[in-house]
């Protein structure tokens, strides 16, 4: 069976976009597949959170996710940090990384220009933790955005570096996890771009009806159509997108016939849509308020998802260790 893992960041509520991107795609998967999803809050430190910061996004991260429908029982969902043998391996990695490769690394050099005041060594080593990350289990598939297509061939360069130094065929070839046709993007509020992409552009899975409708309201529209048949600007062809995903197929078609015929009142089309998003967010919103107040589920569930990823991830370290020589007298 095939190894699939990705690392989740440990800031940054899930919106819809989330939902319909990868993360509807994580829950169909972990039952085909052997998964490993952690939260990345070592990655995080790279920028500081206070301990109190740190804490509560990373309990929010992990309540979300499994109220999106992870199942802690196929899958093996862990924090990071809760798995030190990821740290033994960085540092056996970081002895083949070279400082020229990752200097040129464009997320490190995008963090020079916007995080001025802390350029610390864990920002130039980010792609070696995240390929400890992903070497640990020797997975084979990640599922990433192309934002992190770039770690995930310096995760390449330096599983066959390894094997190549020590002359061996021990680490696979992670390869990215395409989802193709399955992935719906969904679009901001904001009138261009990916929902999330911009501050306040996003419906969170944790928002309130009340929020819901306000952002909603306030989504940029146009003026409306002046011929029939019009084609749509961006911003109405986005409404239509987020309808598209939440929507019943005769709502859809209702308000694209009033387009289409001129007869279209954004504000009856998009309490509608507020409508629909609610209804189709509310067993997620429940699941979170209710999973946040239950600490000793959670704790199991952590603890679970450690002591699983721990086996695994202490076997890697054993033969890594025997392959580099560290063997015992
Ligand atoms: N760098 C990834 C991001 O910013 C998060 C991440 C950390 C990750 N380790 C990983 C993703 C390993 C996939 C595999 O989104």
């Amino acid at each position: 069976m095939e190894i699939v893992l990705s690392g989740i960041r440990s800031t940054g509520n899930l919106h819809l976009g989330n939902y319909f991107g990868a993360l509807r795609n994580f829950v169909k998967m972990q039952y085909e597949n052997k998964c490993y999803f952690f939260i990345a809050d070592y990655h995080s430190l790279t920028t500081h959170p206070t301990p109190k910061d740190l804490h509560s996004s990373v309990k929010q991260v992990f309540v979300e996710y499994l109220a999106a429908g992870l199942d802690p029982e196929a899958a093996t969902l862990y924090r990071q940090s809760d798995v030190p043998e990821t740290t033994e391996l960085y540092l056996l990695l970081n002895m083949n990384a070279y400082m020229g490769e990752l200097e040129r690394c464009t997320s490190f050099k995008e963090k020079i220009r916007t995080q001025q005041e802390n350029i610390n060594a864990g920002l130039l080593t980010y792609p070696v933790l995240m390929a400890a990350d992903i070497l640990i289990h020797k997975s084979h598939k990640v599922p990433v955005g192309k934002d992190q297509e770039q770690h995930l061939e310096m995760t390449r360069t330096f599983a066959n570096r390894f094997n190549r130094l020590y002359n061996v065929e021990y680490f696979p070839e992670p390869v990215a996890y395409n989802f193709g046709e399955e992935l719906v993007k969904i679009p901001g509020l904001d009138g261009s771009g990916k929902m999330g992409k911009s501050e306040g552009n996003g419906i969170y899975l944790a928002d309130a009806p009340e929020e819901i409708r306000k952002k909603v309201m306030r989504a940029v529209s146009d003026s409306g159509p002046t011929e029939l048949n019009q084609e749509m600007a961006e911003p109405i062809k986005n409404l239509f997108a987020i309808m598209k995903a939440v929507s019943k197929q005769e709502t859809i078609d209702f308000y694209i016939e009033k387009y289409n015929t001129c007869q279209i009142r954004y504000g009856d089309m998009k309490k509608q849509l507020a409508e629909d998003i609610i209804l189709f967010t509310s067993p997620i919103r429940e699941k979170i308020s209710e999973l946040s107040r239950d600490e000793e589920y959670l704790r199991k569930v952590v603890n679970m998802g450690a002591e699983k990823a721990r086996e695994s991830a202490a076997k890697t370290v054993r033969e890594v260790r025997e392959i580099i020589g560290f063997k015992s007298f």
